[in-house]
C-alpha cells in the first residue's frame, strides 16, 4: 500500500513541515470559512485588507498534508494582492505553485480556493456595514 503523503512535491512537503502564517488572528477584515463535506477537512483563512489590498493573511486548517500545504502556500499567494486579484486565484494555480498535486488530492486545493472567496465576502460584508 502506498503511503498518501508519499506523492507529495518537495514544495508540498516544505509547506506541510514549516507551514506559513498558521494562526489565528486578532481583528482580521475578513474570516473565510471552507469545509469539503467528504472528507469533513475544514480551512479557516483570516484576512487583512488595507486600501483593497490584503495586507496579512493567517490560517487555521484542520485536515489532510495536502489542505495544510494548500492554505500554507494560499496565504503567501494573497498577501500583497488586491481583492480582484486575489479572487482570480484558481485551484489550479495553488497546486501548481505547490508543484502539483497527486489527483485524489486536487479538492484540498479547491478548499483554499472557496477559502479566498469566503474570506473576501465577508470582507465586502464587513466594508458595507461599517
Ligand atoms: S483530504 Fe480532504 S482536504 Fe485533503
Amino acid at each position: 500500500m502506498e503511503e498518501s503523503t508519499g506523492p507529495y512535491s518537495p514544495i508540498v512537503m516544505d509547506h506541510l513541515n514549516h507551514p506559513r502564517n498558521i494562526g489565528e488572528m486578532e481583528h482580521p477584515d475578513g474570516v473565510g470559512e471552507a469545509q469539503n463535506p467528504v472528507c469533513g477537512d475544514t480551512m479557516r483563512l483570516f484576512i487583512k485588507v488595507e486600501r483593497d489590498r490584503i495586507i496579512e493573511a493567517t490560517f487555521l486548517t484542520f485536515g489532510c498534508g495536502a489542505a495544510i500545504a494548500s492554505s500554507s502556500i494560499t496565504t503567501e499567494m494573497i498577501k500583497g494582492k488586491t481583492i480582484e486579484e486575489a479572487l482570480m486565484i484558481s485551484d489550479q494555480a495553488i497546486g501548481k505553485a505547490l508543484g502539483g498535486l497527486p489527483p485524489t488530492k486536487i479538492h484540498c486545493s479547491i478548499l483554499a480556493e472557496k477559502a479566498i472567496q469566503a474570506a473576501v465576502i465577508d470582507y465586502r460584508k464587513k466594508v458595507k456595514v461599517s
